[in-house]
């Protein structure tokens, strides 16, 4: 039997709006159509280096405090990055920011730790920004489901 495919979901919830978000995702990410796929879902912070390592595709998600990614991902980035880069070069990956008001640093920051990692973007960046809009949680489900499809057809 060969071994599915892992998504791997890092999603920091420190709300129920977040919670609804990263859970979206995991529900798209899991549409009983794509059965090539395993989903985890875990928070920044129980994530490590062996975990992406095992990950053919990576979902991350945070809020935007003070300008910035969550400490909490950051932690995770912190953490992982020197242990990862030698062997996640390419890694297909995309991410979702729950903003406040802006998301514009929070992006950039992403952007530029994902970039020294040399990862792949293959998802336009989900920015639900300003006041909560129950369409979010219909953006994040696609965005769950456009990655494991994706990985599951091996087009990334
Ligand atoms: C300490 C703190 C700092 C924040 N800083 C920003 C910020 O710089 N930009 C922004 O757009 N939102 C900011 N926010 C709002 C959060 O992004 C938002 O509350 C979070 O994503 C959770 O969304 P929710 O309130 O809909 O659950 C901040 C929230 C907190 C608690």
């Amino acid at each position: 039997m060969t071994a599915k495919k892992v998504l791997l979901i890092i999603g920091h919830v420190p709300s129920p709006n977040t919670q609804k978000l990263r859970d979206a995702v995991e529900e798209g990410a899991n549409d009983p159509e794509i059965d090539g796929v395993e989903v985890r879902a875990l928070s920044p912070f129980e994530t490590g280096p062996d975990d992406v390592k095992a990950a053919g595709a990576i979902i991350l998600g945070t809020t935007e405090n003070l300008g910035y990614m969550s400490g909490a991902l950051k932690d995770f980035f912190d953490r992982c990055y020197y242990p990862c880069i030698e062997e996640t070069e390419g890694r297909p990956f995309a991410y979702y920011i729950r903003a406040g008001l802006d998301g514009t640093g929070t992006r950039r920051a992403i952007d530029s730790i994902t970039t020294g990692l040399r990862w792949k973007c293959v998802q336009e960046p989900l920015l639900c920004k300003g006041e909560w809009c129950d369409d979010f949680v219909n953006q994040a489900r696609e965005l769950g489901m456009a990655m494991a499809a994706g990985l599951e057809a091996g087009v990334f």
